[in-house]
């Protein structure tokens, strides 16, 4: 069995963030979102690796290695262009061979084990097996009509009147028997080519597709507050650990981690909250549900629900929430007038400000 990965994409739904950095390496509770992913296929079992990257793809080298570090072979596999998730299957045609292989979407968390995936699918040996949710929404998902046996009827993309409420999630089972499809199926309307078309195919064919029903939690981190609702359900789960510099005067409460090296003077941190290394806390009011990333410096200030990536500075602001902030950005209050604002921000920039 190998691990196919997919962290090539456009991100365009995590503007700014995506504009300098891919997606897959956006941190959550500190740690980037596909470490999650492969993390959940060491353990297990799996140690070969494809990992699918776009034109960010030196960006994720760099970061992840030859993956020696988590334990797994990981080759590399450039997708020109983001062309769709079977498109991916096709290119990764030699790095799979005939193994059976688990698809898993590098921007996805879930809290739960692949490993209860590979059993269902080792004991029952079909051609492809999806794992599924019930969704709220089942017209903004694709979505698989499943009978009692757990057999995939059909899947649909997007329906405008859903046969089920079933909706895939970001990890797929496939035997050889995908390759076939993935070279039958043409472009999709949105010029992609489709996994769900692929599947469908297979369960056109009379192949046998399973669906297996996953209750736990899980996310596709595209969206901005999907990213800060995975950085809560993840900073829920934290072990408090203090190893960096916390005074006296502070107060810590719930599940805190001060990392080796990051320093906390005279605030109040409520957890769960991570604070990485080379961090400065001050005269603060911190927490809950917040990351901070190593080297930042937070002075007079107050944070809470948010992600803050490395090197940036808030200093004299109170009232930061549920926020974003990428790496070395400065957070000050304006000078002069009050109700004046000054913003030097990238673009797809969204600020909310009092008025
Ligand atoms: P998506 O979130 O479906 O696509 P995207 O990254 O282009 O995002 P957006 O819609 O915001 O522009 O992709 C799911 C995962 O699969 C993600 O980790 C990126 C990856 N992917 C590829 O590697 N190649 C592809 O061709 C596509 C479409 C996605």
């Amino acid at each position: 069995m190998k691990a196919l990965i997919l962290a090539g994409g456009v991100g365009t739904r995590l503007r700014p963030l995506s504009h300098a950095m891919p997606k897959q390496l956006v941190p959550i509770a500190n740690k980037p979102v596909v470490y999650h992913g492969l993390e959940n296929i060491r353990r297990a079992g799996i140690t070969e690796v494809g990992m699918v990257v776009g034109d960010r793809g030196d960006q994720i080298r760099a970061e992840v290695g030859d993956g020696s570090r988590l334990g797994l072979r990981i080759t590399y596999i450039p997708q020109s262009e983001p062309l769709g998730l079977a498109h991916c299957v096709l290119i990764s045609r030699d790095f799979l061979g005939d193994d059976d292989f688990v698809m898993y979407l590098g921007d996805n968390v879930l809290l739960g084990e692949i490993s209860d995936f590979l059993e269902d699918f080792r004991e029952h040996r079909p051609a492809a097996q999806v794992v599924v949710t019930k969704v709220a929404d089942p017209t903004a998902c694709g979505i698989a009509e499943v009978d009692a046996d757990g057999r995939v009827l059909g899947l649909e993309e997007k329906p405008r009147h859903p046969k089920s409420d079933l909706a895939l999630m970001g990890v797929y089972l496939f035997s050889p028997a995908v390759h076939e499809a993935v070279q039958s199926i043409g472009r999709s309307r949105r010029d992609e080519w489709e996994i769900t078309d692929a599947i469908q195919w297979l369960v056109e064919r009379g192949e046998r597709v399973r669906a297996q029903q996953f209750s736990g939690f899980w996310r596709d981190t595209g969206q901005i507050e999907d990213l800060l609702e995975c950085n809560r359900v993840l900073l829920d789960g934290l072990t408090g650990d203090r190893k960096g510099d916390v005074d006296a005067l502070s107060r810590l409460s719930g599940q805190v981690v001060v990392e080796h090296g990051a320093k906390v003077r005279r605030s109040r941190i409520e957890g769960p909250v991570i604070i990485a290394e080379g961090t400065v806390i001050e005269d603060s009011v911190i927490g809950p549900h917040t990351a901070f990333g190593p080297d930042c410096a937070v002075y007079d200030a107050g944070v809470r629900n948010s992600i803050v990536l490395a090197g940036t500075t808030v200093r004299g602001v109170h009232g930061i929430h549920d926020s974003v902030i990428g790496r070395s950005s400065t957070i000050v209050p304006s000078p002069g007038e009050p109700r004046r604002h000054r913003l030097i921000v990238g673009d797809h920039t969204y600020a909310e400000l009092a008025t």
